[in-house]
């Protein structure tokens, strides 16, 4: 006969937020299984950073973050802040360096914070259990039925950190969801975010030649939804694909997004561009105006975008409206590459739902979401690995 095993605290996924949840839960004594479909742990943070893992931002603030309500992840946060993440990868032993704007990223391979995240884990006696995939998880009286193909695992406590569905040949699944829906929790419909613009046919045939292209401009959303706060705007480089528009300012921006709405794009942030040519002593035509705006943009760019936009005549007025439009070109993407090319899902489990300090469903004490299958989706750069790490640390806490 056989019995049925029984753990402290079974987590569901060794990604970031599941292996740190794991290991943290272990250190403070409890029995944890931490359950992976995949036949290794941390593909993702493998994969990240091009390679060498932008761990966290040291400028983390929740306002880096999108979610139906903004004040969700300010408790996780706080109480586990990059400074903490940083101290860990230096007990390591990790070399690191910042890139830019906060981004820190490991010397070497990232396959440095997965082994320190392993070593973690063996060193707080946690199992770990591969190609194992979860298939649902029912609440019993003293705590959770775990359902996987090789039998049903019992624990006090579960935590779900399988991650949203981008990169579905790296194993992402929607099972977190599916996990949430069968207790009645709320979902933010997921989307794909961090994820290159598709053009439609005509724009790609005008602009695709182009691909290679970059600038350096302010992208802002255009919601037509009132939002609690206005969208940012990111001043980073953009650029032109075969398919569409890429770049940190496009990724960034394109969080933000929602089907047939038009992105604000300035080409040449904080410059006059074409006012000078309202100077009596400037010449007003077609090559002086091209000079001006290769000053901003590569010369291709600039000429491609004069095609379109340029003024029907050299009035003032003409001048002033093509100023204008340098500063808030509009573009209307026709789509997203999708979650086979997105960094991350933004939406999930509604926060709403759960308990912000212990990242418990409100209505299932015991079960915990963390990282990204939760509604709180971080900008580009060590933004969302410092969610997994600070949501991992709330629900370690409360085990
Ligand atoms: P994650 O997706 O990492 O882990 C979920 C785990 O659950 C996976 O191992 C999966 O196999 C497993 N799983 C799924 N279904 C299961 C089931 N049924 N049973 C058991 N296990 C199951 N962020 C950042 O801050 N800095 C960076 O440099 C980058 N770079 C980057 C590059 C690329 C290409 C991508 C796609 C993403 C990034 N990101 C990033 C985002 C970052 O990788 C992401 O936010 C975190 O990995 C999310 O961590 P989670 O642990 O929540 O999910």
């Amino acid at each position: 006969m056989s019995t049925i095993e029984n753990y402290d605290v079974i987590v569901l996924g060794a990604g970031a937020a599941g292996l740190f949840c794991a290991a943290l839960a272990g250190a403070r004594g409890k029995r944890v299984l931490l359950l992976e479909s995949g036949e290794r742990t941390g593909r993702k943070i493998l994969i990240s950073g091009g390679g060498r893992c932008n761990f966290t931002n040291t400028g983390t603030k929740p306002a880096n973050y999108l979610s139906e309500n903004p004040h969700f992840a300010k408790s996780a946060l706080a109480r586990y802040t990059p400074r903490d993440f940083i101290a860990l990868v230096e007990k390591h032993g990790i070399a690191y360096h910042e890139k830019t704007l906060g981004q820190l990223f490991c010397d070497g391979g990232a396959h440095v914070i997965v082994t320190m995240l392993e070593t973690e884990c063996r060193e707080a006696g946690v199992e770990t259990r591969l190609r194992t995939p979860v298939e649902k998880v029912e609440k019993i009286d003293d705590g959770f039925a775990v359902t996987t193909p090789s039998g049903v695992l019992h624990a006090t406590s579960v935590v779900v950190a399988t991650g949203g569905l981008s990169i579905p040949k790296m194993g992402a699944t929607g099972i977190g969801y599916d996990i949430a829906r069968s207790f009645g929790l709320d979902i933010v419909e997921p989307r794909p975010g961090l994820v290159p613009f598709t053009f439609s046919e005509a724009e790609a045939e005008r602009w695709s030649d182009l691909s290679g292209l970059s600038a350096e401009v302010v992208a802002t959303a255009n919601p037509k939804k009132k939002q609690r706060t206005p969208p940012p705007v990111f001043r980073e480089k953009l650029l032109i694909t075969h398919r569409g528009l890429s770049g940190p300012a496009v990724l960034q921006i394109s969080s933000y997004w929602r089907h047939g709405e038009p992105v604000t794009i300035d080409l040449a942030p904080g410059y006059e561009v074409f006012l000078h040519m309202l100077e009596p002593t400037t010449r007003r035509d077609e090559t002086t105006m091209l000079n001006l705006l290769r000053d901003h943009l590569p010369t291709r760019f600039a000429e491609r975008w004069l095609t379109e936009n340029a003024p029907p005549d050299w009035k003032n007025t003409s001048i002033q409206r093509t100023e204008a439009l340098v500063h808030a070109w509009p573009v209307t993407p026709a789509g997203t590459e999708g979650y086979a090319k997105a960094e991350v899902t933004a939406g999930g489990v509604s926060t709403a739902e759960l308990d912000s300090t212990t990242m418990q469903a409100k209505r299932v004490p015991g079960l915990a979401f963390i990282g990204e299958v939760v509604d709180v989706t971080g900008w580009l750069g060590g933004y969302n690995f410092q969610w997994a790490w600070a949501s991992a640390f709330a629900a370690a806490a409360a085990l």
